[in-house]
């Protein structure tokens, strides 16, 4: 699915400490429940998204400017469309970019791996930090 054919719900802007994830958190189930009142009854739907988008600002925080800088921060932008829910988180950068690991003795290295199996994910890259972005889709959406 296409931007053009999706409707920027909102964008919000965080400071990029771990304390905040609980936050964006509740913001983005709250501000898809004011837009789609019948995403409320659907816990599965909330799940997700909730983890989906703090496993990406939780690497906004921990592997980007967003999180080393004293007032870093990442932006969560949602965007609708008939059938999917896109969630974007911009961060500020870092010299490599996200990448799927898969070294069975790491501790780490899970985050991005849940993302690709539960959404299509990808990421686009501005002139300062990237966009990290997956979508999921949602039973009834609104037309653009
Ligand atoms: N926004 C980002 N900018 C730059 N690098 C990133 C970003 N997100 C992820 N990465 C890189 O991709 C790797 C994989 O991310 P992933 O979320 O799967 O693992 P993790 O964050 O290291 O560990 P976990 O999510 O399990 O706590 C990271 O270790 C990091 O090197
Ligand atoms: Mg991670």
């Amino acid at each position: 699915m296409t931007a053009a054919r999706m409707r920027l719900v909102d964008e919000m802007r965080f400071p990029g400490r771990p304390e905040i994830l609980r936050d964006v958190r509740t913001y983005v189930a709250r501000r898809l429940v004011m837009e789609l009142p019948e995403a409320a009854d659907d816990s599965r739907l909330l799940d997700d998204l909730r983890l989906l988008v703090a496993e990406l600002s939780a690497n906004a925080i921990k592997h980007t400017v967003s999180g080393r800088w004293r007032r870093g921060s990442f932006e969560v932008r949602m965007w609708l469309g008939a059938n999917h829910i896109r969630m974007e988180v911009r961060d500020q950068g870092w010299w490599s970019g996200p990448r799927i690991r898969n070294d069975p003795d790491e501790i780490g290295g899970r985050g991005l791996r849940l993302v690709a199996a539960m959404a299509t994910w990808g990421v686009s890259r501005r002139w300062f930090g990237r966009v990290v972005w997956f979508e999921i889709p949602i039973e009834k959406g609104c037309a653009a």
